[in-house]
């Protein structure tokens, strides 16, 4: 009585009705969200086979998403190339491999529209999300028809764009990144874009990429002028120690700002890149992924909804499931592991007030200054020095203060003003932000009962402060261990106060990041505040004096 094609009509209605039953409504209390952690294919040769074996993967993943009933899927920045690309002097792969992406004010279906213009593989995103009934969110180089004579030679602007396909498959979101880091070969908008997009469950996404992270356009101006409370992240981090960590700065960024916040990371442990999250602001992470070695893997959770200011389930890390897939799974990750461990960058020290702190059974009150800028410290230790014999390794502990402008490298210039307690690998503070080999025996003689660290702030809307905090596992600690408190002094200050509640000895850094704006782009501050104390003068005088001294010999 039942023909084959029956059967199949009869299976996909009840999938159908599967879905829509299972997925979230406006009236839910959570959604359930997925990110996912990424290590691509590259090959060097054909940016188009990249794409299309990356797209493969990518269809795995959303196959796990669907059985797992997720509602939003958000995939690292740059993994469906395979990586960043394009340099200034040659956009073709980009170009070749990249899309044009419809404007989200069109609604245009790619999946079935031919009038979109899109390429196979953006095609094919939008059916996987139509099928799979998915919100699913992909950073990829989108290409744009420029006519003009302000036009690149080739005829087109390129973005590093992320891309959000709703359950039909409709583009609803187009963000295309502001604040590049580097990445020459890419172009900007004229102005930054803020891109949120509502769904059928009631929550409004913003989003940004990467690196907008620590920039006030658009990163806090949607959520302080459009009151977004729900963030989607696409990354490819190049994490920096102590502070800034992929892990860190997206734990730091959804405290501060009390957002769920979706962070999905390119996995790359040669560059220091990977570190992926589900986070409800102060309410606590769902959760993380951070990993020594090349890893495929998607954090699924439940997450609560915020209404007027307040999440209206509470969190439970239970209802966050980590998948992490195998080698023949997702066929990326072959031979062995071109590193030992995550290669993470070292912030330059060099121009912080660094004071070394003596860990003994005591509770210490220290104040340190780095261009007028004061942080205090009360601490709380209890040191076993029967553990530190001879060669054991073990990990001291500085102050550390700075009020001035750092570089990022190929992303330019950014004020910042720091109080922090970070970890050294020995005594000098250049050991400071470097750490143990993960396969080498260290001993945790000092155990931190609590801190505070704390600062009186001139109120500005051009400032965002940061709580970070590591563990040698590379782990943020848990909301339950720390306090961020801030106290109005009066109608110009505030005092913040950072406390650790609970005894650690597993500390890496501790820190009150700031993120002064308005200097930004400035000339970096080089040497630390005490260049120019006598005593330091007088040692680039004796060194020069040596200098002519050695040259004077010489010519003898
Ligand atoms: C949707 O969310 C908005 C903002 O939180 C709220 O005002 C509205 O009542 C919600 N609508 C439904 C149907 O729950
Ligand atoms: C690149 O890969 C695509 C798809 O896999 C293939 O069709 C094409 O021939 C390749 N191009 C080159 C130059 O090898
Ligand atoms: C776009 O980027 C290319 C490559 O960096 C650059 O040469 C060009 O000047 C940029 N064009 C615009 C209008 O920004
Ligand atoms: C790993 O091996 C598979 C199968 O040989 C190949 O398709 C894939 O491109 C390789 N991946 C990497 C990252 O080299
Ligand atoms: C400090 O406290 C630890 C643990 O309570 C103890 O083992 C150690 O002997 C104390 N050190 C001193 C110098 O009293
Ligand atoms: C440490 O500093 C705090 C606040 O600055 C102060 O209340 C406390 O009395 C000080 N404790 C000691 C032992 O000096
Ligand atoms: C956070 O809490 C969980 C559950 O209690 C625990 O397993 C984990 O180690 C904690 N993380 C850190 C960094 O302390
Ligand atoms: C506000 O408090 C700060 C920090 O204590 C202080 O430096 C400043 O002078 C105070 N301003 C006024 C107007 O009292
Ligand atoms: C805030 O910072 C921006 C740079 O992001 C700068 O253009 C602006 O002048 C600053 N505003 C103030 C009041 O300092
Ligand atoms: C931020 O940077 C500006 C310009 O360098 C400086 O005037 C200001 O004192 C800094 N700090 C704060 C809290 O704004």
């Amino acid at each position: 009585m039942f023909t084959g094609m029956t059967y199949v009509y009869l299976l996909s209605v009840l999938l159908l009705a599967r879905i829509t039953l299972q997925a979230s409504s406006p009236t839910s209390t959570h959604y359930v969200g997925a990110v996912v952690e990424y290590h691509p294919v590259h090959n060097e040769d054909n940016a188009t086979a990249t794409v299309n074996q990356n797209k493969k993967n990518y269809m795995k993943f959303l196959q796990t998403a669907s059985e797992n009933e997720v509602d939003i899927i958000v995939f690292p920045e740059a993994s469906l190339m395979g990586g960043l690309g394009s340099s200034e002097n040659n956009r073709s792969p980009s170009l070749s491999a990249g899309s044009y992406i419809p404007d989200p004010k069109d609604a245009k279906v790619p999946c079935t529209d031919q009038s979109s213009n899109v390429n196979e593989v953006v095609k094919a995103l939008s059916c996987a999300a139509k099928s799979f009934a998915m919100y699913v969110v992909v950073n990829l180089h989108e290409k744009e028809k420029c006519t003009g004579d302000k036009c690149p030679k080739d005829g087109h602007m390129l973005y590093n764009t992320n891309v959000a396909f709703d359950r039909t498959g409709t583009v609803v979101g187009r963000y295309r990144k502001w604040n590049l880091f580097g990445e020459r070969g890419f172009n900007r908008t004229t102005k930054p874009e803020l891109s949120y997009f509502r769904t059928d469950f009631n929550v409004t996404f913003g989003q940004f990429i990467c690196f907008d992270i620590l920039f006030d356009t658009p990163a806090l101006s949607l959520v302080r002028e459009k009151r977004i409370t729900d963030i989607l992240f696409s990354t490819y981090w190049f994490g920096e120690l102590p502070y800034l960590t992929a892990n860190e700065i997206q734990s730091g960024y959804s405290y501060a700002n009390d957002v769920n916040f979706l962070g999905a990371g390119f996995n790359s442990p040669s560059t220091g890149s990977g570190g992926s999250g589900i986070y409800a602001g102060k309410d606590g992470v769902l959760g993380r992924i951070v990993s020594e070695k090349r890893t495929n893997a998607m954090i699924i959770a439940n997450i609560p909804k915020i209404v007027n200011g307040r999440r209206v389930q509470s969190v439970n890390p239970n209802d966050a499931k980590i998948i992490v897939y195998s080698t023949s799974d997702i066929p990326t990750i072959n031979g062995s592991e071109p590193v030992p461990q995550m290669a993470f960058k070292t912030d330059d020290m060099k121009p912080y007030t660094t004071k070394l702190f003596n860990p003994t059974n005591n509770t210490h009150n220290l104040t340190l200054c780095d261009r007028e800028f004061c942080c205090h410290f009360q601490i709380r230790t209890e040191h076993r020095e029967d553990l530190v014999k001879d060669s054991v390794k073990y990990y001291r502990y500085r102050l550390a203060v700075f009020n001035g402008v750092r570089s990022f490298g190929v992303g330019g210039t950014g004020g910042v003003e720091v109080c922090s307690i970070i970890s050294c690998i020995d005594d000098k503070p250049t050991s400071c932000g470097q750490r143990f080999d993960t396969n080498t025996i260290i001993v945790h003689p000092t155990t931190f009962n609590s801190i505070i660290i704390s600062s009186d702030y001139k109120i500005s809307r051009n400032i965002s402060r940061f709580p970070l905090s590591l563990n040698t596992e590379m782990n943020p600690f848990n909301v339950s261990d720390f306090t961020f408190i801030s106290n109005k002094l009066n109608a110009t200050h505030v005092n913040i106060k950072y406390t650790l509640t609970k005894p650690r000895k597993d500390l890496m850094t501790f820190a009150i990041y700031g993120r002064n704006f308005t200097s930004d782009g400035q000339p970096i501050t080089t040497s630390s505040a005490a260049q120019f104390s006598p005593l330091y003068i007088m040692l680039i005088m004796l060194i020069a004096l040596g200098i002519t001294k050695t040259y004077g010999m010489s010519s003898m």
